[in-house]
């Protein structure tokens, strides 16, 4: 097998060059260290590429069953470790494009016809992003599950809950699981949506112009999955759009994750104990005996700064480019894989403890039952005296300033101690004063109550079905 062996033209552009490439320079360019991991949708794109030469005739049958032969060998000498990945051949397509010729001869070197690296890059990285979305997906809908259960047993627990993060009204603990369900709900529809923009072709945009062969773009598209073509050769090229799509919908995933995490961070410490993280999502202090940390939502709230980082990063390295591609692109990458990374470590470990979150009742209710939360049912019970809501809203402000004083809780007042403060209060005001009373009150789609939160966990499991 030819193979040529001089230093400038191991490059596959070596024929231009009349010296080597400068060492320090070929480390500096090239990204076969991270790019390696596109290898499995390298191979794939490259299949359907030569399956697509071979029908409209720029192959023979007998050269195209040598390349796909040879790629799938390939492809199994990386998976089993044995592949030297070489930093001279500069990135993944080159690093494989050359084993192939190294294993199969003319053939290999006959693959990239009517091709680029630059539409193979473009194609490798929506391949690879349609699979990482794919599987971003399975663990939401894992954590979207747990919440829904975790809401569906909890749905009468009573909580505070917060505005200003002091005490406002009383909620169900269902109620509140499921208010992050719609946040990580929205971030799935928006997966599903930037997906399509994801699964569209750029094979066949060659360098930028397209190609002089009889190429059958459509039939590319149809062999890789892909819904339709990139439908203008430059942007093929050039559009990572995508990928600044998917990191920005990574960035709110990230935002929700970690301000659920300022929750559990919030409610596992001492002074709330709204819940118990079980040990295995914890760890210890190697100097304090008592502590048990909740390292992973505080890990989750850390690394949302690395998502919105690798955003601004995207952003930043395409907006100064003119058309069409430009080695800038390059540095898409690393952004993208570690937001792929991280937005699904992130959810995975949710996905994990939230369903083992241990919500403690009691203290949770003594918590609503301490912080006044009734009072707006308090003022909403006077208004239906007949009392205008201002006004009504003075008369409880007034008897909460007693409860202060008093250490009373409006629910422990006597009728004559209510009395003080209006005398359209009768006995019938305890029955809205308590805490189920409140949360039972708000029965309407999209309210705490009970009720409701049992109807929300039907639609929610109906919604995510499928
Ligand atoms: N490693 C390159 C990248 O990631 C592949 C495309 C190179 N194209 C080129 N014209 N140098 O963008």
């Amino acid at each position: 097998m030819s193979q040529p062996t001089s230093s400038s033209s191991s490059s596959m552009w070596g024929g231009r060059f009349s010296e080597a490439t400068d060492a320090f320079v070929a480390e500096f360019t090239a990204s076969v260290t991270f790019d390696k991991r596109l290898y499995r949708h390298d191979i794939m794109g490259s299949i359907a590429h030569a399956t697509m030469l071979t029908r409209v005739g720029v192959l023979t049958v007998a050269e195209r069953d040598l390349i796909i032969n040879g790629l799938q060998q390939i492809q199994a000498e990386i998976e089993a470790g044995q592949f030297e990945w070489r930093i001279d051949l500069e990135d993944v397509h080159m690093n494989i494009e050359h084993r192939l010729t190294d294993r199969i001869g003319i053939a290999g070197k006959k693959l990239h016809t009517g091709r680029s690296r630059n539409d193979q890059v473009a194609t490798d990285v929506r391949l690879y992003l349609r699979d990482a979305i794919d599987a971003i997906r399975v663990e939401l809908k894992r954590l979207l599950t747990g919440l829904i259960d975790i809401a569906e047993r909890e749905h009468a627990t009573i909580m505070p809950g917060f505005t200003h993060l002091q005490t406002a009204q009383p909620v169900t603990f269902g109620h509140h699981m499921l208010a992050w369900f719609e946040n990580l709900k929205r971030d799935d529809e928006r997966l599903v949506d930037l997906r399509r923009r994801v699964n569209r072709l750029p094979l066949g945009a060659a360098a930028l112009a397209g190609t002089t062969y009889p190429i059958d773009r459509e039939y590319t598209a149809q062999l890789l999955g892909f819904d339709s073509v990139c439908l203008n050769s430059l942007d093929a090229v050039s559009d990572r759009d995508f990928a600044i799509e998917f990191c920005a919908a990574a960035a709110l995933v990230m935002t929700h994750l970690s301000r659920f995490s300022e929750e559990l961070v919030l409610w596992a410490s001492a002074q709330f104990q709204f819940v118990n993280l079980p040990d295995r999502f914890c760890t210890g202090s190697s100097i304090m005996p008592q502590k048990k940390n909740p390292d992973v939502p505080e890990l989750v709230r850390g690394k949302a700064g690395r998502v919105f980082g690798n955003l601004m990063s995207l952003l930043t390295l395409m907006k100064g480019q003119p058309l069409a591609y430009n080695k800038d692109n390059q540095e898409d990458k690393e952004p993208l894989f570690d937001a792929i990374d991280t937005v699904l470590g992130s959810l995975r470990a949710f996905a994990d403890m939230v369903p083992a979150l241990e919500p403690r009742r009691e203290i949770m209710r003594e918590a609503a039952r301490r912080g006044f939360a009734t009072a707006t049912d308090l003022a909403d019970y006077l208004v239906k005296k007949g009392v205008a809501f201002r006004d009504a809203h003075e008369i409880v402000g007034k008897a909460v300033g007693f409860g202060v004083k008093s250490g009373k809780d409006l629910a422990e007042m006597s009728l004559e101690e209510l009395r003080q403060f209006s005398d359209v209060i009768t006995d019938d005001v305890f029955g809205v004063l308590t805490l189920e009373g409140s949360v039972n009150a708000r029965n309407h789609i999209g309210g705490t109550a009970p009720a409701q939160v049992k109807a929300a966990c039907a639609q929610a499991r109906i919604r995510i079905a499928g």
